[in-house]
């Protein structure tokens, strides 16, 4: 697979600053080197100018770091939408999660283009799906996936072509330990379909996943993996600024990134919220390396697998 990493250094959407030096932790920890060894094509296209984000005047308030969540969301989307037209698979290397709203928006683009089905899963352990409304911290990071479902509540400086890009009912959020009242009522009645992590302790990851998978498969779509570190439990990845007890295992984590792999459908990925300035001295970012390699085909022991479409 041709594998374009693209590193999002920003963390205006979240209330703790570090993220922004998400990309250069996962480049020190060796992600390109790990990805070549697989036997792919990596291209390193460094970082997307971050419009000052460091140099931002007024960090204070979640209102006051909004046009630069925007801003970047804006060259995220087009990055996303130029890589996919060329045949390569992006992978964005966050940076806060609100950078999914570019980098989903340009993938529904694409798909919409080339008339293939948008599937999204959302490796998270919160739901990401309030509105400016719904938000009680009014952290950006906490609503991209409401936006990009088309949401209502958000005001006229939202309006990108992000705004309703992705179909709720091909949304998976997996793995959610944390989702706020309002949240749960939206996803709820948006009919995504958020496995909790009491589903995954009563039916396990295969289980699950295989559902998730088949449909996708079934549809024959672009599945859009968005990998937020907060869901990997904080005892082995520290480096999480919002972080929630009772995550998934270490074994756990792995086996989501090898059905994906193996399924064959993944077209496009996320890496988000890494805040290297929590990380236990790279405990996180090299956790995060290791999922990168099983969800790009490392093996412990070879075995059959079914790839299809992006080989
Ligand atoms: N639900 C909380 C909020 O809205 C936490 C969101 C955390 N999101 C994240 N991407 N880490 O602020
Ligand atoms: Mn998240
Ligand atoms: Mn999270
Ligand atoms: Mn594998």
């Amino acid at each position: 697979t041709a594998i374009d990493l693209i590193g999002i250094p920003c963390d205006a959407g979240a209330s703790r600053r570090g993220c922004i030096m998400g990309p250069e932790a996962m480049r020190i920890a060796g992600l390109a080197d790990v990805l070549a060894d697989l036997g792919h094509t990596v291209a390193e296209r460094g970082d997307i100018e971050s419009g000052g984000a460091t140099e931002s005047p007024a960090w204070q308030t979640p209102d006051s770091r909004k046009a630069e969540v925007l801003a970047l969301a804006a060259r995220s989307s087009l990055l996303a939408l130029e890589t996919l037209q060329e045949q390569r698979l992006p992978v964005f290397i966050g940076g806060d999660h609100s950078l999914s709203m570019g980098t989903l928006s340009g993938v529904a683009k694409h798909c919409a283009a080339i008339n293939k089905p948008l599937f999204v899963l959302w490796v998270d352990a919160h739901g990401d799906f309030n509105t400016p409304a719904t938000s009680e911290t009014g952290n950006i990071h906490g609503m991209p996936l409401a936006l990009l479902c088309g949401e209502p509540d958000f005001g006229p400086e939202y309006s990108g072509d992000w705004r309703g890009s992705v179909d709720p009912r091909n949304v998976t959020v997996f793995g959610a330990r944390s989702i706020d009242r309002p949240e749960r009522q939206l996803l709820e009645q948006r009919g995504v379909d958020v496995i909790d992590m009491r589903r995954i302790d009563e039916s396990g990851v295969v289980a699950l996943m295989r559902d998730v998978l088949a449909k996708v498969e079934q549809a024959d779509g672009h599945l859009h993996v968005s990998l937020d570190v907060d869901v990997i439990d904080p005892g082995i990845a520290p480096g999480a600024g919002t972080p929630v007890a009772g995550g998934l295992s270490f074994r756990e984590a792995h086996l989501v990134m090898e059905m994906i792999h193996d399924s064959g459908t993944m077209g496009s990925l996320d890496i988000v919220e890494l805040n290297p300035y929590l990380d236990n001295g790279g405990m996180s970012a090299r956790l995060l390396v290791d999922l990168t390699a099983s969800l790009f085909g490392r093996q412990i022991m070879p075995r059959q697998s079914r790839r299809l479409g992006i080989e």
